[in-house]
């Protein structure tokens, strides 16, 4: 058979993270890790890859976290997508693009795919009762209403959800609803909106994406889309009444924005765009559909599965209606991975963020590379925890594959200066350790075929372990007294072995791998030269050794939970004082503080900090200074004049090298916004608060 393998062309696709936050383990987990493992793999056979990622930069996510911070969301898009893209790239997580959707020509394809499905009259218009927030002259997103769950009486449940519960909710639903912006009753206003008919699609998404694909799809995925599809599919509004996002591409349609949904999963099509105009490449190739179907593209999302239903319904639904595009051959979504016996929380500040971990595990990228690869939450949701991690580092890349290494780079370089020597007559066991090394690449890409990348590893450790318990058994430092041929053979051999591992090494360890080919001094090999014994040959010069892997101490565990047991506690101590309030002071202890109001006459930032600012207060006794630690909340400039209540007699206290005089008094909500408390009139600078 001529070229038994032919190059296939694969489109994978990493889900866009919102930029509004920085990332963490968990991101990793649920599809970078993955998609990165298997998108390297791919690329290893020689198969033609594109995979491409970027930030997600519309929707409430965005505006919520730019209302919280007091920030414009372009602020907020722009400072997280360059953290994330940080992450990402000091992961090694190798895309070939990381995007964001507020490009233009993200915009671009996205309104022409609206109005592609539009012109095929695919849409159904429909008007409806929404509501609507008459202070802030505008509709509301459903994050953006707060009320009473009707099935458990929770206060703070969402207009799409109760969290509490678990329910999920339209806003109408809610009783009581309440505006988040305004903390008013909204009304409800007609508005209108264009709808996707998804019921139009039930038929053949069942089809499509259920018939015979219980053995193809992970049974998760197969789950939720069963249940979804068995439910009944119904119509969903493709456009939203909002005022950040990708324009609404019709005259009738001003100051509408195109449905979240809708936009970000274009952003995989247009990220292909951009990357084929920066490298002169076709990314038609990519998307659409062939004349020849055979040359479509294998077209994988990597998602969290909170994506699924989205990834799996929702955009092939979309992508069927427009008509020219190809639909995913596989969406490997993952569950979610918990942190020592807790849910991952960003408002809770119970993680482990990517940047920290930069900071605190400097070069051990692929340390956590390996520990989140062994605990994937591939089928149900998994657990990291520190002690975990360090006993995945110490006994597994430490005391196995790094050990192993170690020995053979440095006894070929005490006993034959680093050369490989001929190998004279196999024994048995040689021959044994030889045909077993060969079964691994085969294993390795079944399983990461199959999208079993923890079994994918566990191949990869156990070669390393046959490497390990080799040397072990024949014991060369004993055997170079008494019998150097055969040392030269055993050397040999582990030598073959160690450099298959750095073959093996790659999808998964890029930065070992390299490291290890280094010390190999051998240009890395692709897959298909894994499994042989004869990858470096006789008389080839080895490189220097250097470490692989040093331990994880127990100081390093221990400071890790405490920052974890930091985070619990502050947010403990803030729930129980919002929860039962504080224990009772006297008349003359609340006399006792002096708390007048005054005017901010000045603001600046202080140098070298992000939260406070330094602000010049005429309390009408006097001009001073105070250190109020709202920057993040607050513009400078936007500060001047506004009315405060000031805490006056405070003890002096010094804030960063500036000495603060008193305290401003804020409110804050439970979403972390704050506010000035102030006389409802304008005093005078000075009038006495009691
Ligand atoms: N931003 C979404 C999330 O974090 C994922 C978007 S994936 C895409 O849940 F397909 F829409 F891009
Ligand atoms: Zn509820």
């Amino acid at each position: 058979m001529p070229n038994a393998q032919q190059k296939k062309r694969f489109t994978i696709t990493s889900a866009l993270p919102y930029a509004n936050g920085p990332l963490h383990i968990g991101h990793l987990a649920g599809a970078y890790i993955p998609a990165d493992i298997f998108a390297r793999f791919q690329r290893l056979k020689n198969h033609d890859v594109l995979h491409v990622c970027g930030s997600d930069e519309h929707g409430a996510a965005i505006t919520i976290k730019a209302k919280k911070e007091g920030k414009e969301p372009q602020e907020i898009v722009d400072q997280y997508h360059s953290q994330i893209m940080e992450s990402f790239q000091k992961f090694g997580i190798g895309f070939d693009i990381y995007h964001r959707t507020s490009a233009q020509i993200h915009h671009e394809l996205s309104q022409e795919f609206f109005l592609t499905l539009y012109n095929k009259g695919e849409f159904i218009e429909k008007e409806s009762e929404q509501f609507y927030d008459e202070k802030y002259k505008q509709f509301l997103a459903d994050r953006y209403i707060v009320g009473t769950c009707p099935n458990c009486h929770h206060d703070g449940a969402y207009g799409d959800q109760c969290e509490k519960c678990g329910t999920s909710l339209n806003p109408t639903d809610l009783i009581n609803p309440t505006s988040t912006l305004s903390g008013e009753k909204p009304v409800l206003k007609i508005t209108k909106h264009w709808y996707l008919p998804l019921d139009k699609y039930q038929t053949f998404l069942e089809e499509w994406l259920l018939k015979g694909k219980k053995d193809i799809l992970k049974s998760n995925v197969y789950g939720q889309c069963n249940s979804w599809l068995n439910s009944g599919l119904q119509a969903r509004s493709m456009t939203r009444d909002l005022d950040w996002g990708v324009d609404v591409p019709l005259k009738e349609a001003k100051g509408k924005k195109l449905y979240v949904w809708l936009d970000a999963p274009i952003g995989y099509i247009s990220a292909s765009k951009q990357w084929a105009l920066d490298n002169n490449k076709d990314w038609e190739k990519y998307w659409k559909i062939q004349n020849d179907p055979k040359n479509n593209a294998h077209l994988i999302h990597f998602i969290g599965k909170d994506n699924i239903v989205f990834h799996c319904i929702i955009f092939p639904a979309i992508l069927k209606a427009h008509g020219d595009y190809i639909l995913p051959e596989n969406i490997p979504a993952n569950e979610f991975l918990n942190l020592e016996g807790d849910k991952l929380s960003t408002s809770r500040n119970h993680a482990v963020w990517l940047h920290e971990y930069l900071e605190e595990f400097p070069g051990k990228e692929d340390e956590l590379r390996y520990v989140l690869t062994s605990i994937l939450p591939e089928t149900s949701d998994s657990e990291f925890t520190w002690k975990d991690f360090q006993a995945r580092v110490n006994n597994e890349l430490v005391a196995i594959f790094g050990n192993f290494i170690n020995r053979v780079m440095v006894l070929s370089h005490k006993y034959f200066d680093g050369v490989v020597c001929k190998g004279s007559a196999l024994t048995d066991s040689d021959k044994q350790v030889l045909n077993e090394l060969a079964s691994y690449p085969s294993k390795i890409e079944k399983a990461i075929n199959s999208y079993r990348f923890r079994e994918a590893l566990s191949y990869f450790m156990q070669a390393a372990r046959l490497g390990n318990k080799y040397l072990a058994d024949e014991e060369p430092w004993k055997l170079i007294k008494t019998d150097e041929e055969r040392v030269k053979t055993v050397l040999n051999i582990s030598l073959q072995i160690a450099s298959n591992l750095a073959i093996f090494a790659r999808p998964f360890l890029p930065f070992t791998a390299k490291k290890l080919f280094e010390m190999l001094n051998q240009a890395a090999k692709g897959w298909d030269q894994g499994g042989r014994g004869d990858l470096l040959p006789v008389g080839h010069q080895l490189g220097e050794t250097q470490l692989l892997f040093e331990k994880i101490t127990d100081e390093e565990v221990e400071f890790q939970l405490k920052k974890l047991a930091q985070a619990a506690a502050s947010n403990q101590q803030a729930n129980s004082e919002a929860l039962a309030g504080k224990p009772a002071v006297t008349f003359d202890t609340f006399s006792a503080m002096d708390i007048r109001s005054g005017e901010i006459v000045a603001a600046e930032k202080v140098a070298k900090t992000k939260k406070l600012l330094r602000l010049t207060v005429d309390t009408g006794l006097d001009r001073r200074t105070i250190v109020s630690g709202i920057a993040e909340h607050f513009k400078a400039e936007d500060l001047i004049g506004q009315q405060v209540s000031v805490l006056l007699n405070l003890e002096p206290r010094n804030i960063k090298g500036v000495e603060s005089q008193g305290m401003i008094l804020m409110a804050e909500d439970s979403q972390g916004k704050l506010f000035f408390v102030a006389p409802s009139e304008k005093v005078l600078p000075g009038s006495i608060i009691r």
